[in-house]
């Protein structure tokens, strides 16, 4: 815990947390203490500027469920109600914390959007969440990994200072400290057989896959090519190829478990095709 509490703190002094001399730290109930020890990290508050722009990156709006993991005294999951819109959950380990943070909740006016629970992220069901808060530790952030890649693709995740080792993000803030954002990927690997792609012969598409990047070829009939540009977001891919007489074509497809729907486009027609996973 010494190591963790050194090299947190050494964060928070970079971090903009000082320039919230007027936040509230606690109520008459409880008042946390800065640095104080947590199950797996200690409690430092995510200053207000880096809260906004980490909910902002994830482009979070009245639709989304947010989780913030490892919730402090609420402030994450009552900026998504209050600024963003959304209904929120924090998970919060320490029972006096997660009770200070549901009575913020209340006291900004967001209690019917905002749950701040007791319990440990490690055990809670957070699946449900369409945009996962971390301000963790990276070692805490790779455990969390598995099930965050499980997610339903599409699902955000942003952490504060704290990275995902290989998987890397899809975005970043420059605060510093940074925040980083990922949007969880549809797996694509595999052979997809896609109907009505080609009217004259019968189309595999070949995917490999780390995280979001994708690579793979294309066979018409006989003829097999690589595919370029594609980039994977969730449920969406989209690449380009070459067809038989040099034109370069857009395909876009949205996966959905086995199954697969697309569109592809060149600069004189739209066809839309249907597949599924061999
Ligand atoms: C660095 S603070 C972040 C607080 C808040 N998310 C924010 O950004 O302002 C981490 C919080 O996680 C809590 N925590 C530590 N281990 C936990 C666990 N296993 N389950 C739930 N909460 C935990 C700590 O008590 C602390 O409040």
């Amino acid at each position: 815990m010494t190591k963790k509490l050194i090299f947190l703190l050494a964060f928070f002094v970079f971090s903009n947390a000082y320039s919230q001399s007027s936040y509230d730290f606690g109520d008459d109930k409880y008042r946390p203490n800065m640095g104080q020890s947590g199950k797996d990290v200690i409690w430092i508050p995510t200053g207000n500027e880096l809260v906004t722009k980490m909910l902002k990156i994830a482009n979070v709006g009245p639709s989304d469920l947010v989780y913030d993991l490892g919730a402090g005294d609420g402030k994450i999951a009552i900026a998504a109600a209050r600024e963003f819109g959304a209904r929120a959950v924090g998970i919060e380990y320490n029972p006096e914390m997660a009770a200070l943070g549901q009575r913020n909740a209340e006291r900004a006016g967001v209690a019917n959007r905002v749950k701040i629970i007791q319990g440990d992220i490690f055990k809670e069901d957070f699946t449900k969440a369409t945009v996962v808060t971390l301000y963790l530790l990276p070692e805490l952030n790779q455990q969390l990994r598995p099930t965050l890649l499980k997610m339903k693709p599409g699902t955000r995740v942003v952490s504060h200072a704290f990275d995902m080792a290989d998987w890397q993000p899809d975005g970043e803030i420059d605060n510093p400290p940074k925040g980083y954002f990922w949007i969880v990927p549809a797996n694509v690997s595999g052979e997809w057989a896609l109907d009505s792609f080609d009217s004259k012969t019968s189309t595999i598409l070949n995917l490999s896959q780390k995280f979001q990047y994708v690579g793979g070829n294309l066979t018409m009939g006989k003829k097999m090519q690589p595919i370029l540009n594609a980039e994977l977001k969730g449920d969406k891919l989209q690449f380009s190829y070459v067809d038989d007489i040099g034109n370069l074509r857009t395909v876009r497809m949205t996966f959905n478990g086995t199954d697969v729907k697309g569109e592809e486009n060149s600069a004189y027609m739209i066809r839309s095709f249907s597949g599924f996973k061999r």
